[in-house]
């Protein structure tokens, strides 16, 4: 008996929070347009002149919320009140589901220049 209590109070609430940390990729990236991210860091993440890469981001959940929150460099800061922990968690969501860069191997074009 002891340990099925165990279960319900352990397992579940750890299971509850894995669930939370899955956004929708969808909603990330209609968030991701409408909040203007796509302005610095391109409509696919791939980056451009004024925004690093973030396709693939090698930050987690916590990492991205916390850096949006308070930039280090020169990107302005999202508050709480513009953007949520959950549409941070769908923009994660989405910048997972883009294609990571290619190797330069796999560029034809960079292998005919060597
Ligand atoms: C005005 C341009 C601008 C906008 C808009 C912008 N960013 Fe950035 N972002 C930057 C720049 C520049 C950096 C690189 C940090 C630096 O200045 O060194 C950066 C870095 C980041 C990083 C860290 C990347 C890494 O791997 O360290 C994340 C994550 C990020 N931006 C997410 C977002 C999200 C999400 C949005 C929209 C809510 C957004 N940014 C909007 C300019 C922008």
């Amino acid at each position: 008996m002891k340990k099925i209590l165990l279960f319900f109070v352990i397992a579940l609430p750890t299971l509850a929070a894995a669930q939370s940390s899955n956004g929708n990729a969808e909603n990330g990236k209609r968030v991701f347009m409408k909040q203007n991210c796509y302005y610095c860091h391109g409509t696919t993440g791939q980056g451009g002149r004024d925004g690093a890469r973030l396709a693939q981001t090698a930050l987690n959940v916590q990492g991205l919320i916390r850096y949006v929150r308070k930039p280090t460099g020169g990107m302005p800061a999202f508050t709480e009140k513009i953007l949520s922990d959950q549409e941070l968690t769908d923009i994660y969501a989405y910048l997972k589901s883009l294609p990571a860069a290619k190797a330069p191997k796999d560029i034809p074009l960079l292998e005919q220049i060597r």
